[in-house]
């Protein structure tokens, strides 16, 4: 079979050698696209491959329909909200992702962005410390529960909201269980956003759950932009000139936010939670083997579209 890696954002030279790797171990063929810059190279690179392996690239109706020969679809990472699932099923294309195997690197990006924002964005100034303050985490799946972890190590009281995780979960990690999304707000001094981007998440976190926060509060989101309500939050920052806000996602209004709110404000330049060596080497190997399971066995263990 013929296997594309399309990745606008390339794979680590590690992960990709790992990946053809394991594809010629299963009798297939990696093509590659790395770095595209627009989308019919994309659409052109599709036309004659069974599998796609990606990161962030979107698969679109379009993409999918330009795929005749489509079987599956690997996401290397762990938000799938890039892949048009409804055009995928109705093509019979198997599409997965590759839960866990960036988490760490994200959840590092996460924690250090917390003592980036209290350091005064590491230029001359009295900073704060994390320590004893309280870390809400929003959804308390691989990234969250990592956060969590990581926050303890620095003496922050960890609280999580997460309906979809069961009581043992909270109590095995220690971390206290957030009576709703309001509560985990109204309390955290750091809110870790890990939610992903779906109808009923997006634009949700904006001006009541922003100025519901403590006092020098800083919301960190190494989720998803869409996730933000912009103008709610720009409002929320202008009436609380303490609230402080850093993304890994550069929302479409960073240059306002750069420009009102200096320091309080922080945008990475480009997606970067999940640009580790070793992140990449998880995901891309845990795609590159899925597929060749998937081929070998027929196994669908991570289909995200059942
Ligand atoms: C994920 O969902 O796994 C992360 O958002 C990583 O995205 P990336 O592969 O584009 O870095």
């Amino acid at each position: 079979m013929r296997i594309l890696l399309a990745t606008e954002k390339p794979f680590a030279a590690e992960a990709v050698a790992g990946i053809k790797k394991i594809a010629v171990e299963g009798g297939h063929e990696v093509v590659m696209l790395e770095k595209y810059a627009d989308k019919q190279q994309l659409l052109d690179a599709v036309k004659d491959v069974e599998a796609i392996i990606i990161r962030s690239d979107k698969i679109t109706a379009d993409v999918i329909a330009a795929a005749p020969k489509l079987k599956i679809v690997v996401r290397a990472g762990a938000g799938f909200d890039n892949v048009d699932l409804a055009a995928a099923t109705e093509k019979g294309v198997v599409v997965m992702n590759t839960p866990g195997q960036n988490s760490n690197a994200v959840a590092e990006l996460a924690i250090g962005m917390m003592v980036f924002m209290a350091r005064t964005q590491f230029t001359p100034g009295t900073g704060t410390e994390l320590k004893g303050k309280t870390l809400g985490i929003h959804a308390y799946g691989n990234v969250g529960r990592l956060v969590g972890l990581l926050g303890k190590g620095f003496g922050m009281n960890v609280l999580a909201f997460d309906p979809w995780v069961k009581d043992e979960v909270f109590a095995a990690d220690g971390t206290e269980k957030a009576a709703s999304i309001a509560d985990l707000y109204a309390r955290s001094n750091y809110l870790s956003l890990h939610i992903p981007a779906t109808a009923e998440t997006k634009g949700s976190i904006g001006y009541d759950l922003l100025t519901s926060m403590p006092k020098g509060a800083t919301l960190v989101n190494t989720a998803r932009k869409e996730v933000i309500d912009e103008a709610g939050l720009a409002k929320a920052m202008e009436e609380r000139a303490d609230l402080k806000y850093a993304t890994d996602i550069a929302p479409e209004n960073a240059a306002e936010l750069a420009e009102k709110f200096g320091k309080r404000f922080f945008a990475t330049a480009k997606k970067m939670g999940a640009e580790t060596a070793e992140a990449n080497v998880n995901a891309g190997l845990a795609a590159a083997s899925q597929i060749a399971d998937f081929f070998a066995t027929g196994n669908v263990k991570f289909q995200v579209n059942k």
